[in-house]
């Protein structure tokens, strides 16, 4: 089992697996914030991961402003890996995103994350460097300990990703993040329109809006488990039962009574 060292004391613990062919071993791969120093070597690795550009403005916010959870996996003093998300309030949200959670969660305290950014140096790929990175987010906003000032009250974790993206579709599916929507024409990319994907995870008893699917699953293990419906519908037909005997008995006697005279 391998560890990791954690630059600032936030209480995470997480723990990974080492895959066997792992370029770098994850024991030696530190977390930390991102800083304003590491504005430059961001830019430089997100040119290379992503075919979108982003403004100097965002750059600047993510490596200094509180509003984003922006975590960098360093080995040997280079960043090799950076996870960025941002809490946001669920009502809050663009309209094509409202709907990933049930309606019971469209109060004004649901928050959700939304990954803005994850990416992983080529050469370290397939080493769990992404892995560990969203298990420290999930742990964060899902962990035992409630981390102020969201407590779980963080129902989702979602992100949007290009359809032609495999890489990614295939990590976010290992990591159980379901598939909400397609989104067309979603992306502008050099000028030309390409088509997105939004993928879910649920925490902290978050969950997607309700199909009849699960309307009928509810019911039936409800059912199942005797839970109201089960002796209400017993009842019921140990009534009609009981009726139907009175009846066919009562009928017999007439009969009886018929033949008599
Ligand atoms: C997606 C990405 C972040 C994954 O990073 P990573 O560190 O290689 O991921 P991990 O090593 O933690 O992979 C975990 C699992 O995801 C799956 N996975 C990851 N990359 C995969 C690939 N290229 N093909 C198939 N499965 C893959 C595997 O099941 C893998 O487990 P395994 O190696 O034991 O088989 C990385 O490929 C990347 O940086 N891509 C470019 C940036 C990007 O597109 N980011 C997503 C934007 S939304």
């Amino acid at each position: 089992m391998a560890g990791f060292s954690w630059y600032l004391s936030e209480g995470f613990q997480v723990i990974i697996e080492k895959s066997k062919d792992a370029k770098c071993s994850l024991k030696d791969v530190q977390l930390r914030f991102l800083c304003p120093d590491d504005l430059e070597e961001v830019r430089s690795l997100c040119r290379d991961w992503f075919p979108i550009e982003y403004p100097q403005s965002w750059y600047e916010d993510i490596t200094s402003s509180e509003r984003f959870f922006a975590l960098a996996a360093v080995y040997k003093s280079q960043i090799i890996g950076l996870i960025v998300a941002e809490i946001k309030p669920y009502l809050k949200l663009n309209a094509e995103d409202r709907g990933i959670l049930s309606r019971w969660f469209a109060s004004k305290d649901t928050l959700v994350a939304y990954i803005l950014s994850l990416g992983v140096v080529r050469s370290y790929r397939r080493s769990g460097v992404a892995t560990m990175l969203l298990d420290v987010l999930i742990n964060h906003l899902s962990g035992p300990v409630a981390q102020p000032p969201h407590e779980h009250r963080v129902k989702a974790i979602f992100l949007h990703v290009l359809t032609t993206n495999s890489e990614a579709i295939f990590f976010y599916e290992k990591r159980r993040f379901r598939l909400h929507s397609f989104l067309p024409y979603y992306y502008s990319i050099k000028g030309r329109c390409k088509d997105g994907f939004t993928y879910v995870y649920y925490v902290n008893g978050g969950h997607a809006p309700w199909g009849l699917y699960d309307y009928v699953k509810y019911v039936a293990r409800a059912a199942w488990r005797g839970g109201g419906l089960y002796p209400w519908l017993w009842g019921k037909l140990r009534t009609a039962l009981t009726i139907a005997w009175h009846r066919s008995t009562s009928k017999k006697k007439v009969m009886l009574r018929y033949k008599d005279i």
